[in-house]
């Protein structure tokens, strides 16, 4: 196939005041080049085309890790739910499902404390009115050993940190658990903290999510029952049965 514009994104790793809501209305409905490159340019771009020509676009991320394309999809997304300009239930569905996937589906490595350990394909559908109708996402391939063993310096996925700090007593009391340092597969990287990111609020952020993606309080119970189950698992440790016990 043929690709349409390649934007070159250099991480800046600091807030630049370069996505605000003004940000979007001056990339909005522009030709390619008309305004210096921009990640918004290019959601623009697709955006466009798929309501000229009624063909479906693409949008392709690559790089290498901590290079910037969860934090560009994300950006992507913003500009699509902002120009589509529904405010709708659905839109605000697509933008939550992000603090979901990244807390069951990221974690701190040594080259990037939000490091993505799955791949994903994201599909939105707009009707003819250029609205969000729909999406889906797909992942592949998370990184399953990272569960049971993280390498020094590293932590296991974020939400059995946000758990564990977020939180009330009760319902940590309920469940058993304790503290991060408390599990097995929750310190072999040595590393429970992460500098710059807050695991209570982050839990009262995925809880919220869930919230607009419809969790119900069963299965938000059953999730938390599972994510206990795996951290009271890892603490087991067995010994051979003696020849002679009886
Ligand atoms: N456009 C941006 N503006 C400001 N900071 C950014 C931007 N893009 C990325 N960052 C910073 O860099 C960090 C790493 O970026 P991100 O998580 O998007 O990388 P990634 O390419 O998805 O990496 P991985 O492959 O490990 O998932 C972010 O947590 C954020 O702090
Ligand atoms: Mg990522």
């Amino acid at each position: 196939t043929y690709t349409g514009s390649i934007l070159v994104a250099v991480n800046p790793y600091q807030l630049l005041p370069i996505y605000t809501a003004e940000q979007i209305r001056y990339y909005t409905n522009r030709k390619i080049g008309e305004m210096p490159p921009h990640i918004f340019a290019i959601a623009d771009n697709c955006y466009f085309n798929m309501q000229r020509n009624n063909r479906d676009q693409c949008c392709i991320i690559s790089g290498e890790s901590g290079a910037g394309k969860t934090e560009s999809t994300k950006l992507i997304l913003q500009f699509l739910a902002a120009i589509s300009g529904q405010h709708s239930w659905i839109e605000q569905q697509v933008l939550e499902a992000n603090p979901i996937l990244e807390a069951f589906g990221n974690a701190k490595t040594i080259r990037n404390d939000n490091s993505s350990r799955f791949g994903k394909y994201i599909d939105i559908h707009f009707n003819k009115r250029g609205a969000i109708e729909g999406a889906k996402i797909e992942q592949y391939l998370l990184e399953k050993s990272r569960v049971c063993r993280q390498a020094n310096g590293e932590r296991n996925y974020h939400i059995f940190y946000c758990m564990l700090m977020g939180m009330s007593p009760e319902q940590k009391k309920k469940l058993g658990l304790g503290k991060p340092t408390d599990y097995t597969y929750l310190t072999m990287g040595k590393c429970t903290f992460c500098d710059g990111r807050d695991d209570s609020k982050e839990y009262a952020n995925i809880r919220s999510a869930m919230k607009v993606l419809m969790f119900t309080d069963t299965e938000n119970g059953e999730i938390s029952k599972l994510m206990a189950a795996i951290l009271h698992m890892g603490n087991l440790s067995y010994e051979r049965k003696s020849a002679h016990s009886p």
